[in-house]
């Protein structure tokens, strides 16, 4: 499968994703995820990114177009497919994807936008603890790890971004509107957005998520 998914900041990308991976054999590339292990390696494009991630702004398209078309060119994780988390986050990033897919006559299947209120969004959030390595999230409510501050799989700690903040978010979500809302008008012209209900609980939105790869068939 090619796709992405897209949705505000919350709206539950790293917490689907990862299914969708497991499930089709394909490759996860949350550009997020990647710019935080630049922050964590504290290379030069991380101490850039890390202050634009800070405010609620984003990376240029020119960075993350290249970081994109770097995994899918040598990611072999990526040769059955991919799914992409928080990628194209502009029309322009989503032009230069479809010039990316269409040499190797690829196009993309499907674009879901999880759709959820703002108000729902800053105590998803606020809540969220994260393990860095593997991205993992959690949420000390709704999806407490078993042992507290650890993860599950290898125990290491768990942390907040420094970006999950109520200040942060307001910008993060009006960046979303601005910049990332005219993507939805993109691919509902190509045909292949469909839009899922995300404010319900994360069991029920894979639900939601099955039944548009079930159309398909
Ligand atoms: P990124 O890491 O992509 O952040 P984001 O888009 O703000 O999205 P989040 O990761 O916050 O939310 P999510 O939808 O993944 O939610 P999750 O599943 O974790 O990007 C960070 C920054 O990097 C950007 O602000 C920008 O600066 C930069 N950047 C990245 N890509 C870029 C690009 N292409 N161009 C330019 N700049 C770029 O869930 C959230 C919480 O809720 C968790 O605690 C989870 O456990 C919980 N939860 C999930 N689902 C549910 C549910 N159904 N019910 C209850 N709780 C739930
Ligand atoms: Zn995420």
């Amino acid at each position: 499968v090619r796709m992405i998914i897209m949705g505000p900041p919350g709206a539950g990308k790293g917490t689907q994703a990862p299914r969708i991976k497991d499930k089709y054999r394909v490759c996860h590339l949350a550009t997020g995820d990647m710019l935080r292990e630049q922050v964590s390696k504290k290379t030069e494009l991380g101490r850039q990114a890390k202050k634009i991630m800070d405010q609620g702004g984003l990376v240029s398209d020119e960075i993350m177009v290249n970081m994109i078309k770097h995994e899918l060119e040598n990611n072999t994780e990526c040769k059955n497919g991919f799914i992409l988390d928080g990628f194209p986050r502009t029309v322009a990033q989503a032009e230069r994807l479809d010039s990316m897919l269409s040499p190797r006559s690829q196009t993309l299947q499907h674009a879901v936008e999880l759709q959820i209120d703002d108000g729902l969004l800053v105590s998803r959030i606020t809540g969220r603890l994260i393990h860095p390595a593997s991205g993992r999230s959690y949420h000390k409510i709704f999806n407490p790890p078993k042992e507290e501050m650890k993860d599950d799989v290898t125990g290491e700690p768990l942390i907040q971004r420094s970006d999950d903040n109520a200040d942060t978010l307001k910008k993060r979500l009006s960046t979303y509107h601005d910049q990332t809302g005219p993507v939805v008008g993109y691919y509902q012209r190509t045909g292949i957005w469909r839009g899922i209900d995300a404010s319900q609980e994360p069991g029920q939105v894979w639900k939601s998520l099955l039944g548009i790869f079930n159309d398909d068939k």
